[in-house]
């Protein structure tokens, strides 16, 4: 059973999510994880002037995600920071690019999931995983988020990201926080979850 983590991150809040989603799907026995970035769109000398081309560096080495992968895997885990309250453009575009794998129904029956990052507590979390969903329904994917199981989420104590849509973090204004202990249990909870789920379907 094959589990696909594919996200993209611009300054490395979105990776730290993806390496503890991954962590956690590697809990489920007979699982292979594997995971991949989108490919990258906006030219060097933007990336240099929004401040990414060094934190990008961290992540390089994970391979760029072919979009016919997918077909690949039981269960799909994408993850982005949010832009706007919305997915950014760079996941829009590598999902724009599915519609072959649309037209074969090659990911119908497939688990997937979603996790993000903003700079703000409310800055768009809960809507760029709920709007994350449509495409993936579209394709024809079984949504799994992060049930209240984990029970990480209900507390007050701390600012914390995730909801019952998702794994998240909340990056500060300037990236300068980086996930926390609560939200990368989170994540982990996720991917175990998510992992669970198509071991269960692919059996
Ligand atoms: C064009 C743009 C739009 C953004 N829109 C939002 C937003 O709507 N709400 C928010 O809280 N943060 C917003 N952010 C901040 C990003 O969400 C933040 O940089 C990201 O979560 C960090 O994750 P990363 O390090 O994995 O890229 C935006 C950033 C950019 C560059």
């Amino acid at each position: 059973m094959k589990v696909l983590v594919v996200f993209y991150s611009m300054y490395g809040h979105i990776y730290r999510l993806a390496e503890a989603i991954a962590e956690g799907a590697r809990t489920v026995a007979g699982t292979q994880v594997e995971m991949r970035r989108v490919p990258e769109t906006l030219s060097q000398e933007v990336l240099k002037n929004m401040g990414a081309v060094e934190a990008q560096k961290a992540f390089a080495h994970i391979p760029v995600c072919e979009v016919d992968e997918l077909a690949s895997a039981d269960a799909i885990i994408f993850g982005t920071p949010t832009r706007y309250g919305n997915m950014c453009g760079q996941m829009k575009q590598f999902i724009d690019a599915t519609v072959n794998l649309w037209a074969s129904g090659a990911l119908v029956g497939k688990v997937g999931s979603v996790f993000t990052s903003s700079a703000t507590q409310h800055g768009g979390q809960e809507s760029t995983l709920l709007t994350f969903h449509v495409p993936l329904l579209h394709l024809g994917m079984i949504i799994a988020g992060l049930p209240y199981a984990f029970q990480g989420q209900m507390r007050i104590d701390e600012i914390t990201g995730g909801s019952p849509y998702g794994a998240s973090t909340i990056a500060g204004g300037q990236g300068e926080r980086m996930p926390s202990e609560n939200e990368l249990a989170g994540a982990r909870f996720q991917g175990k979850h998510v992992a669970t789920i198509a071991s269960q379907l692919t059996k």
